[in-house]
């Protein structure tokens, strides 16, 4: 489908966004206030589609036109000939609810504006717009060319069209798409929690130490990454602030509760693979697991019952 789109924000996320989107023969305006923003994800994108055209992923003229359908810019008024505008700036209420409502008098009438954030309330970041019948939350995964599956989340307000034009967009640009409910964390990073949140407590009831903890998620769940490695990847202070978001957006359901263990690993310093340490100190040989079958299934049971409970009331 080629429209035009912009991306609000080239972070991590926002050229992502704008990779897929500029694959897919869309026209993007990949906007952000910082210059050096703009520069570091031009040069990023240049070096990915590079080492696609050496692997033999991609021709040379596929990774030139995905280039040239990419306007790196400052200005926010770019985004006015718009058909779809993707928000992806700091995860901060206020400074979205701006960005809204400064956006929605630039754009046409029809452009559909969405946010990506992971775990603020769509209704709200929207609360102080016009038209709510155009907006809804589009959660995209990193690294979002490679993550298949997109979260879409329509608010109370949004027009059950739009929710469909959507999810066609998105598919034809190969994602696999599912519909959440605007609640804390959506369905993933919801679904996620007690992943991290039961490690962490049966880490703290001494059952088990990190290493073995992922052992048995991964040698008897399958699972590629135990939750320790899982959390040291994405980093203790990222992994904490979400854990915190979502308790109190639950009205402090103790079932979210953060761990103590992760906020002293976080204040510390040892904020994992970031860091050189976090869980486990990456200078160092990776501690041995205590690989003892009946203890392995009994902690993915533990753990995987509160994942299953999650997921059937998220659902
Ligand atoms: P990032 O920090 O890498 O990028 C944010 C960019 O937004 C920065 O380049 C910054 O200069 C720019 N920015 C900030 N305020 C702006 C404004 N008012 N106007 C224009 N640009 C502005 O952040 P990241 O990780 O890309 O996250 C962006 C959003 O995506 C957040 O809401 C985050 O919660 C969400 N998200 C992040 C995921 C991740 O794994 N990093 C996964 C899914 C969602």
């Amino acid at each position: 489908m080629s429209l035009i789109v912009s991306v609000i924000g080239a972070g991590t996320m926002g050229s992502g966004i704008a990779q897929v989107a500029a694959s897919n023969g869309c026209k993007v305006n990949l906007i952000d206030t910082f210059p050096n923003a703009l520069e570091n994800s031009q040069t990023k994108l240049q070096s990915i589609l590079n080492r696609l055209v050496e692997k033999g992923k991609i021709e040379e003229n596929e990774a030139k036109s995905i280039l040239a359908n990419i306007n790196w810019t400052v200005e926010l008024a770019e985004v006015s000939q718009s058909d779809l505008v993707v928000e992806a700036i700091v995860e901060n209420m206020e400074i979205k609810q701006k960005l809204f409502s400064q956006m929605e008098s630039l754009v046409a009438e029809d452009c559909i504006l969405a946010t990506n954030t992971s775990s603020l309330s769509v209704a709200e970041i929207t609360s102080a717009c016009n038209n709510p019948s155009r907006i809804l939350g589009i959660h995209f995964f990193n690294p979002v060319p490679l993550m298949k599956l997109v979260e879409v989340i329509p608010t109370e307000k949004t027009d059950g069209e739009l929710l469909k034009k959507v999810k066609s967009i998105l598919e034809s640009w190969g994602k696999t798409v599912v519909t959440a409910k605007d609640t804390p964390g959506f369905i993933v990073n919801r679904v996620a929690r007690p992943f991290y949140g039961e490690a962490l407590r049966i880490y703290e009831e001494g059952i088990a130490d990190f290493a073995t903890i992922d052992w048995a998620m991964k040698e008897f769940g399958g699972f590629r990454m135990g939750p320790f490695t899982l959390m040291d990847y994405i980093g203790n202070d990222i992994n904490y602030t979400v854990t915190e978001t979502v308790f109190s957006s639950f009205y402090f359901d103790s079932r979210y509760k953060p761990s103590f263990t992760q906020k002293r690993m976080m204040e510390a310093g040892y904020l994992g693979k970031k860091s050189g340490r976090g869980y486990y100190d990456y200078s160092k040989d990776m501690p041995k697991a205590n690989e003892n079958r009946d203890l392995g299934k009994t902690i993915l049971w533990r753990v995987l019952s509160m994942l299953i409970n999650e997921a059937a009331d998220a659902l």
